[in-house]
C-alpha cells in the first residue's frame, strides 16, 4: 500500500470518529426544537383549584403541543374551564387513572336563566357521558296557566326567568317527559323551548321529591361525569419508554417527546446512546419524518 493512501484512510477514519464523538456530545444543535418543546412541557401543572393536571390537558403556561387539541384548560383564578362544542364548562375534578372528568356548565352556575339556551353537546371523538349521569330536561317559555298539576316526583315547581327581557314561566323534569301524566307532558309540549342538561344521577335522586329552583341550582353545580379519549394508550406506552406525551396540531397527530428528540409513538427501544448515534448520522431523515 502506498503511504499516501494510508494517510488518506487515517484522515478519513479520524473524520468519521470525530463526527460520532461530536454528535454524541452535542445532539442539542440538531434537535434544539424538539428539546426546547419537551422542556416547555412539564409532566403536570396547576390550573385553578386543580393540581397535578397532565396530558391530554394543556393551558396555563403549557403550550398546545404539550396536550391534545380539544383539551385546552382556561385557568381563571380558582376556576379551570374547558370549552366543548362552543360551550364552556367548569372543570371540577380530573381523574387521569379512569380518564374521567367532572364538569359543570358555566352558564348554569348559580343561575337557571342563561342568556342563550343551548343543549349540552359533546364532541363524540373526544368525550362520552359517564355511566352515572341522569338527564334533566328544562322547559322555557311555557304559557301561563291556571291549571293545577298533580304533584309528581321529578316535575318541578315553576320558576321564572327574564328571557330576552320577557318574563317567562319555566319548568324542569328529572326524568323523560313521556313518563309523566299526560296532563303534564301535553302542557310541556306547548313551551317555547326545551333543552337537556346532564347531572349526577345520585345527586339528582336526592331532589326528585323536592324539585325546586334552588335544588336544581345545587345539583347542576355538582356537575356530571365525562369519559375522555385522547390517544391515552399511546400516551401510556410513550411514558413507559421514558417520554412525555404531546400533540402536533399541524399534523393532528400524537407526539412522544423523548430525550433529545420526538417520536410518533414511543422513545426508540434501542439504548439511548445507540439512538443518538443513529440520529446523529441521519438527522435529516428524522427531521423530515415530522
Ligand atoms: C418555550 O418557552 C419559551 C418561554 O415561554 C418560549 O420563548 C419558547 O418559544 C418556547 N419554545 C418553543 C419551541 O415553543
Ligand atoms: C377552590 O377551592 C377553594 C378552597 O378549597 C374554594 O373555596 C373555592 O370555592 C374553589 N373554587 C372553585 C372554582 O372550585
Ligand atoms: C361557535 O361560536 C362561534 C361564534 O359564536 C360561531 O361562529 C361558530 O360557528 C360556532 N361553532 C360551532 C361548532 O358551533
Ligand atoms: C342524555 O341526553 C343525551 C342527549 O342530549 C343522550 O345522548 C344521552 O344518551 C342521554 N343519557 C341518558 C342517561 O339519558
Ligand atoms: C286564570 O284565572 C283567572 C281568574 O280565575 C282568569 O281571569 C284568567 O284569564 C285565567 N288565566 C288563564 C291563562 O287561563
Ligand atoms: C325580571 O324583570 C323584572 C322587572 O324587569 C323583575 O322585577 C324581576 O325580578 C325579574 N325576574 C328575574 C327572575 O330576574
Ligand atoms: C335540545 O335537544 C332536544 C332533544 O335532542 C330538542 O328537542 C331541543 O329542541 C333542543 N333544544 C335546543 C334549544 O336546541
Ligand atoms: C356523583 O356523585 C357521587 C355522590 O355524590 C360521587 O361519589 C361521584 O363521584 C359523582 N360522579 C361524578 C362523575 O362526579
Ligand atoms: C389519536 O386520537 C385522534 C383523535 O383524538 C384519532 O383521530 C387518532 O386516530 C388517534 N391515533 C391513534 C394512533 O390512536
Ligand atoms: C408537526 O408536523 C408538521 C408536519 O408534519 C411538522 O412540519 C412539524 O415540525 C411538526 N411539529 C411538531 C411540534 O412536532
Amino acid at each position: 500500500m502506498q503511504p499516501n493512501l494510508l494517510q488518506a484512510m487515517a484522515v478519513f477514519f479520524i473524520f468519521i470518529f470525530m463526527t460520532i464523538i461530536l454528535n454524541i456530545r452535542n445532539p442539542t444543535r440538531v434537535f434544539a426544537q424538539a428539546d426546547e418543546q419537551s422542556r416547555n412541557c412539564s409532566s403536570s401543572f396547576q390550573c385553578g383549584n386543580l393540581s397535578g393536571v397532565a396530558y391530554p390537558f394543556w393551558g396555563s403556561n403549557q403550550p398546545s403541543y404539550c396536550g391534545h387539541l380539544g383539551f385546552q384548560l382556561n385557568c381563571k383564578g380558582q376556576a379551570a374551564e374547558i370549552t366543548i362544542m362552543n360551550l364552556t364548562y367548569q372543570v371540577l375534578k380530573i381523574n387521569s387513572q379512569s380518564q374521567t372528568l367532572t364538569v359543570a356548565r358555566a352558564d348554569y352556575i348559580a343561575n337557571l336563566c342563561p342568556s342563550v339556551l343551548s343543549n349540552t353537546t359533546l364532541d363524540p371523538n373526544l368525550f362520552t357521558y359517564a355511566a352515572d349521569i341522569q338527564n334533566i330536561t328544562l322547559f322555557y317559555g311555557c304559557p301561563n296557566t291556571n291549571m293545577s298539576f298533580p304533584t309528581t316526583p321529578g316535575f318541578s315547581s315553576p320558576f321564572s326567568c327574564n328571557l330576552s327581557s320577557v318574563n317567562s314561566q319555566n319548568f324542569y323534569l328529572t326524568r323523560h317527559a313521556d313518563s309523566f301524566p299526560t296532563v303534564i307532558s301535553t302542557y310541556l309540549r306547548t313551551c317555547g323551548s326545551r333543552l337537556i342538561v346532564p347531572a349526577n344521577q345520585s345527586v339528582v335522586q336526592r331532589i326528585e321529591s323536592n324539585p325546586t329552583e334552588e335544588n336544581l341550582v345545587e345539583v347542576l353545580e355538582q356537575g356530571f361525569g365525562l369519559q375522555w379519549t385522547a390517544n391515552d394508550t399511546l400516551c401510556k406506552s410513550c411514558e413507559l419508554s421514558g417520554g412525555l406525551c404531546g400533540y402536533n396540531s399541524t399534523a393532528s397527530a400524537f407526539t412522544c417527546y423523548c430525550p433529545g428528540q420526538r417520536y410518533p409513538f414511543t422513545c426508540a427501544t434501542s439504548s439511548a446512546k445507540d439512538g443518538m448515534l443513529c440520529s446523529g448520522f441521519f438527522p435529516e431523515i428524522y427531521l423530515q419524518e415530522y
